[in-house]
């Protein structure tokens, strides 16, 4: 049994270290994207309304251990502390004696800001002194980071076994839409995945072959599949080095007659760019050094049809390139379908790309039934694993 925030006894006075994942993209020193930030708004609010110290510690790249300027946090400190119209004090360390000395200055219901944690080695190696030196600035652990929590990190996991831990309201809720995923009727539920990479997917992909109503597989993925199937697909994106997984998947998806559906038709583009011109072809049709750049209209129709006809969709990863007009239209098709107001179905959204992609549609967020703030660990969950940061809340 996980605990949360509402059983935390006393927070007035309390040093609490919020884990927040403010790995959010940033242009110029400017944050892109705040969706994962404004979602943890209400965990934090909650905090220092009851008067707790609240010290926040995230991620952001991957720093391998290293300072890297462009991946400080200041940044994001600041974009915090328009969010929340509250002053957030930043410290450019995230342990040490200067951060101890902040943090005894600290008033209730105030907020400090860390230094990104992955710029410390003990970070993504666990390890026990980093654990603990994070652990001394505090009384309480709260982990709101569900993005971060399939990494075994030690401030998304080794710290709750120095500290009482507890899920933020993020987790909470995360948890609490995620997990009847896992048990529904998988029948009515049809999976959408796109995106680039094959590996981060096979998981979630082998979880639902034989469970699931329908797969429906777009973007650079699809182009993977279509080259295990004997396809030409011309000069396209795709990983020569998991055909055979994909063809692996596509026989495990046949063996358990499994509703399994790549493109038929794509769309190509003379250039890369805003202002190329975008041709749909059918597949038959691509030779040479056409790329593929998103699933065509066809293939736009058949999905829709589908989605139409399911109870439960689970989306994650775009259709094609969605951040140059022409080539957004297979995505933009997926997120109008999910998103239609005559349909009663169900829709969960996961990954950074779908939701920036939806953004960008214009579809606001609260149309679908769930966006989940995770990538990684939003698929990790759906393929049933044990999150290791939510494991660690539960001991
Ligand atoms: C994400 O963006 O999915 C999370 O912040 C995790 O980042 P990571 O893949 O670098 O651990």
């Amino acid at each position: 049994m996980i605990k949360t925030l509402k059983d935390i006894p006393k927070l007035k006075g309390k040093r609490v270290l919020v884990r927040v994942d403010f790995n959010v993209p940033m242009k110029d020193g400017a944050v892109q994207d705040d969706t994962r930030m404004r979602q943890t708004l209400p965990t934090i609010q909650y905090l220092t309304d009851k008067g707790a110290r609240v010290i926040l510690v995230t991620h952001v790249g991957r720093p391998k251990g290293k300072i890297i300027e462009e991946l400080r946090v200041e940044p994001i400190a600041k974009h915090l502390e328009k969010l929340l119209n509250q002053s957030v004090a930043y410290r450019d360390e995230c342990v040490g004696e200067n951060v101890t000395k902040a943090v005894e200055t600290m008033q209730n219901g105030k907020i400090l800001f860390l230094e990104n944690c992955r710029f410390h080695p003990g970070e993504e190696s666990c390890s026990e002194e980093f654990c603990r030196e994070l652990s001394q600035l505090a009384d309480i652990y709260v982990n709101d980071a569900f993005a971060a929590s399939h990494r075994k990190h030690a401030s998304t996991a080794g710290i709750a076994e120095h500290l009482p831990a507890y899920a933020g309201l993020l987790v909470e809720r995360e948890i609490e839409f995620l997990t009847p995923l896992l048990d529904s009727d998988h029948k009515n539920l049809t999976l959408i995945i796109g995106g680039a990479k094959v590996d981060t997917k096979i998981g979630v992909l082998n979880t639902y072959i034989g469970k699931a109503g329908a797969i429906l597989l777009g973007g650079a993925l699809a182009n993977t599949f279509l080259a295990a199937e004997g396809y030409n697909i011309g000069a396209s994106k795709y990983e020569k080095e998991k055909i055979e997984t994909a063809r692996e998947l596509m026989m495990l998806a046949e063996a358990k007659q499994q509703k399994m559906y790549l493109p038929v038709d794509a769309i190509v583009g003379d250039t890369i760019s805003n202002q190329a011109t975008a041709i749909d072809l059918p597949l038959e049709d691509i030779e040479g050094d056409m790329k593929i750049l998103d699933i065509g209209k066809k293939t736009q129709v058949i999905y829709a049809e589908i989605i139409a006809e399911s109870k439960c969709v689970v989306w994650n990863g775009p259709m094609g390139l969605y951040e140059y007009t022409p080539f957004a239209s297979g995505t933009r098709a997926i997120a109008t379908a999910l998103a239609s107001p005559n349909n009663q179905l169900k829709t969960y959204i996961g990954g950074g790309d779908t939701v920036d992609a939806i953004n960008r549609c214009g579809i606001k967020e609260d149309e679908f039934t769930f966006v989940s703030t995770g990538g990684g660990a939003t698929l990790e969950f759906l393929e049933g694993k044990k999150l290791p940061g939510i494991a660690a809340l539960e001991k």
